[in-house]
């Protein structure tokens, strides 16, 4: 059975592309299917660079193995830290790798009540709305507005971008304007940062 052959819904099926890729012996950009570590590691400084976090509480949503909270020590930054993932292997490695942070296993995407409502200072969301989902567009309506219920202050999103095509049919590339046009409505203030990588952009949305 291929990806394309198969239509599970959509927590199966992104537990279908990540959860056979998790092993102690793996690195963890190809666990994570990124293309390379640095384009992992440049997420992450877009990221951090363009939100104050110092002492905040952070929701990295789609945290993976918690690589976040390995860049944000090696940056000196303190926050409370909460990573929650749908996949349960990543779950628990990052757990093992990481045993003083707070590990969730959710979909907050589909679930309003995961986290019980939880607010964080800032949401972050890296690499976890790049599968082709079939229906992404109707996705991102329900993703940004249940990520923005879990902050009282910023979401900072990364996509895909669609002036590359996604490549490998996995993939979901996103148009920037489409997506501002669903957070704009939403919040005070919106950025979008489209220059740090051709294939990529940022959303900075404040509540
Ligand atoms: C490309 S990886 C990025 C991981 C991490 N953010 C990083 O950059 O190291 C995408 C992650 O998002 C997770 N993910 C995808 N959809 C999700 C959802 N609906 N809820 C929670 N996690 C999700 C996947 O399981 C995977 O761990």
């Amino acid at each position: 059975m291929t990806q394309n052959e198969d239509k599970p819904d959509r927590t199966d099926r992104i537990k279908w592309h990540y959860a056979h890729r998790v092993h102690p012996d793996r690195a963890h950009f190809d666990i994570l299917d990124w293309a390379a570590p640095e384009t992992q590691q440049l997420r992450f400084e877009i990221l951090t660079k363009n939100v104050a976090l110092r002492g905040q509480s952070l929701l990295d949503v789609g945290c993976g193995l918690g690589d976040l909270v390995t860049y944000l020590e090696k940056q000196n930054v303190s926050v409370d830290y909460t990573g929650v993932d749908v996949v349960e292997q990543m779950v628990e490695r990052a757990e093992h790798l990481h045993p003083s942070r707070r590990f969730e296993c959710a979909d907050i995407f589909n679930n309003p009540a995961a986290l019980d409502g939880e607010k964080f200072d800032v949401v972050f969301c890296s690499g976890a709305m790049n599968l082709d989902l079939g229906n992404n567009l109707e996705f991102a309506k329900v993703a940004l507005p249940a990520m923005l219920s879990h902050t009282r202050g910023t979401l900072a999103v990364n996509m895909l971008h669609a002036r590359i095509p996604a490549g490998e049919p996995q993939y979901f590339a996103y148009n920037p304007d489409y997506i501002l046009s669903i957070l704009k409505p939403l919040c005070s203030e919106v950025q979008l940062l489209d220059d740090y990588l051709v294939n990529d952009f940022t959303v900075i949305a404040k509540i």
